[in-house]
C-alpha cells in the first residue's frame, strides 16, 4: 500500500465511520474546482468539500495574506487587539444584517453554536433551546443535542440537556399532508407556537435553526416561515440564533440564508465560506443590544484560539475575493441554470422524486416510487440498506467527482466560482449515476 495512504489509516482516525476497509483520495494538490489525487486522477469537487471552499480552491491570494500575518506574528492571546480582528469584525457587521455588531471568533460552526447556545442562556437567564429534528449544528456535545441528525444517537445517552425538536416544514414529506408549501410552512409555525406554549415561553432561551437547510437534505423554508418564528421570538422575549455555517458567505445566491426572508436573527453563527476552509475559522455575531448587557458585566466565554490572526488574515482575503468577484450573485445565477437543468433530468430519471435548491445549495431526493414517495435508501440506513447509494457514489468518484450522497439524497454544491461547462459536466456525472437507481426500481 501506498506510504501515505498507511500511515493515514494506521496512525489517524476518520471521521463518522467504521475505519476498516477505507479507500480515501490521496489528496495532493487542488485548484479551483478540482482536487488531483496522488495517481494524477482529477476530482471534479461537487460539494465544495464540506460545502465550504465557496472561492474554490488553491488561490494564492489567501497564501499571500496568510503569509504576511505570519510574518508579523501568528498568535497572540484573545486579549490583545490586533489589525486583522478589528477589521473582520467590522466587515462582519457590515455584510451581516440588521443589528448584528459584535463578533466572538471561534475555530469552526460547532464552536459558534456551542457559545451562541451558552450566551443565550446566560443572557435570558432561561435553560431551554428549541431546534429542528432534520437538521445539523455540529459535533461537539451541546451543538448535537440542539440538532437532530442521528450522527448524535452514539452519545445521546449523556447528551446536553434542555433541548426541545420540531418538525421542519417539509413539504416534500409534510408531517402535517399540507397541499401547498405555504400550508406546510403555515402548519409547521403553528406546531413550533404550540410547543413553544407546551414547554413554558418564559423557560425558553433560544430557537436555533439553520440559515438554510443543508446536511439534512436542503429543506427550504416556506414564505414566511422564518419571519413568523422571529415575531413569535419577539412576543416571547425568547432570542432567535440563526447558523449560517454551511448556508453563509454566498452560498445560497444571498450573503447569508436569512438574507432571503428579510429577517435579522438575535444571534449569527457562521463558519465554513467565512474562510472557504483555507484555515479554521468560525464566529459568534450578536446584535448591539445583547452586546450591552455586557458592557458592565463579564461575558463568560474564551477559547485560547480565538481570533487567531492568521485565520482572520484569511477571512478578510477571503471576503475580499467574494465581493470584488461578485461571487454571491455567480452563485444565485448558476443555481437557476442547475435547477433548469435538474428539470430536464427529471424527465429522464424516474428516480427523481424532488430537487430543492437554493443558489448552490442543492439536493436531488430519490425515490422508488414518484407516487408512493419511498426513498430509495431511508434516513439513517443502517449499513446493509445502503447498497444502492454506495454504488452510485462509487459511479461518481471512478467518473472523476466527488460530492456528498447521503442515503437518498445527492448533493450539488459547487465552488461559487464554478463553470458552466463544470456544472454541465458534473450533472452528467449525476445522471450516470441516477441511473444505477432507475435500473434498480423502474
Ligand atoms: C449548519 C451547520 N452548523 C454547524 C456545523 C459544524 O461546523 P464544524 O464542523 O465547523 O464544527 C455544520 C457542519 O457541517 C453545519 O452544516
Amino acid at each position: 500500500m501506498d506510504t501515505t495512504l498507511k500511515n493515514n489509516l494506521e496512525y489517524t482516525l476518520f471521521s463518522w465511520g467504521k475505519q476498516a476497509g477505507l479507500n480515501p483520495i490521496n489528496a495532493v494538490k487542488a485548484k479551483g474546482s478540482y482536487v488531483f489525487d496522488k495517481d494524477g486522477k482529477e476530482y471534479l469537487d461537487f460539494s465544495s468539500q464540506l460545502m465550504n471552499v465557496n472561492i474554490g480552491h488553491g488561490d494564492q491570494r489567501i497564501t499571500e495574506a496568510v503569509t504576511k500575518q505570519m510574518k508579523d506574528f501568528a498568535y497572540v492571546y484573545p486579549g490583545m487587539a490586533t489589525d486583522v480582528r478589528g477589521l473582520l469584525g467590522k466587515k462582519l457587521a457590515e455584510i451581516t444584517p440588521g443589528n448584528l455588531t459584535k463578533s466572538f471568533f471561534t475555530l469552526g460552526g460547532a464552536e459558534a453554536v456551542e457559545n451562541a447556545i451558552k450566551l443565550s442562556r446566560i443572557y435570558t437567564k432561561r435553560h431551554k433551546i428549541i431546534g429542528h429534528y432534520r437538521s445539523y449544528h455540529g459535533a461537539t456535545y451541546a451543538a448535537m443535542a440542539v440538532g437532530g441528525d442521528p450522527r448524535k444517537f452514539a452519545i445521546d445517552s449523556q447528551g446536553a440537556g434542555n433541548f426541545v425538536h420540531v418538525e421542519n416544514p417539509y413539504f416534500y414529506r409534510c408531517p402535517w399532508n399540507s397541499t401547498s408549501f405555504e400550508e406546510c410552512g403555515e402548519r409547521a409555525f403553528a406546531n413550533l407556537e404550540r410547543i413553544v406554549k407546551f414547554e413554558n415561553p418564559d423557560a425558553i432561551a433560544a430557537i436555533l435553526l439553520e440559515g438554510e437547510s443543508g446536511s439534512s437534505g436542503c429543506i427550504k423554508y416556506p414564505p414566511m416561515y422564518l419571519a413568523k418564528v422571529r415575531a413569535l421570538c419577539d412576543q416571547y422575549g425568547i432570542l432567535l440564533i440563526i447558523d449560517e455555517t454551511m448556508s453563509g458567505f454566498g452560498r445560497t445566491g444571498k450573503m447569508f440564508g436569512v438574507d432571503h426572508h428579510n429577517v435579522t436573527p438575535d444571534i449569527m453563527c457562521m463558519a465554513k465560506g467565512l474562510t472557504s476552509g483555507y484555515l479554521p475559522l468560525g464566529a459568534m455575531t450578536i446584535t448591539d443590544t445583547i452586546a450591552a448587557a455586557f458592557n458592565d458585566k463579564p461575558m463568560a466565554l474564551g477559547l485560547t484560539y480565538s481570533a487567531h490572526a492568521v485565520s482572520c488574515a484569511a477571512a478578510l482575503e477571503n471576503l475580499k475575493i467574494i465581493e470584488e468577484e461578485s461571487l454571491v450573485e455567480k452563485a444565485e445565477k448558476m443555481g437557476i441554470y442547475i435547477e433548469e437543468q435538474v428539470e430536464k433530468l427529471k424527465e429522464k430519471h424516474p428516480s427523481i422524486g424532488d430537487f430543492r435548491n437554493t443558489g448552490l445549495l442543492g439536493c436531488i431526493e430519490l425515490v422508488k416510487n414518484r407516487e408512493t414517495k419511498e426513498p430509495i435508501t431511508p434516513w439513517n440506513a443502517p449499513a446493509d440498506q445502503m447498497q444502492i447509494t454506495n454504488e452510485m457514489a462509487k459511479k461518481i468518484r471512478d467518473l472523476g467527482m466527488f460530492t456528498f450522497v447521503r442515503w437518498n439524497w445527492i448533493f450539488i454544491a459547487p465552488p461559487l466560482n464554478v463553470s458552466k461547462e463544470d456544472v454541465d459536466k458534473g450533472l452528467n456525472i449525476i445522471s450516470e449515476a441516477i441511473l444505477i437507481a432507475d435500473k434498480h426500481f423502474y
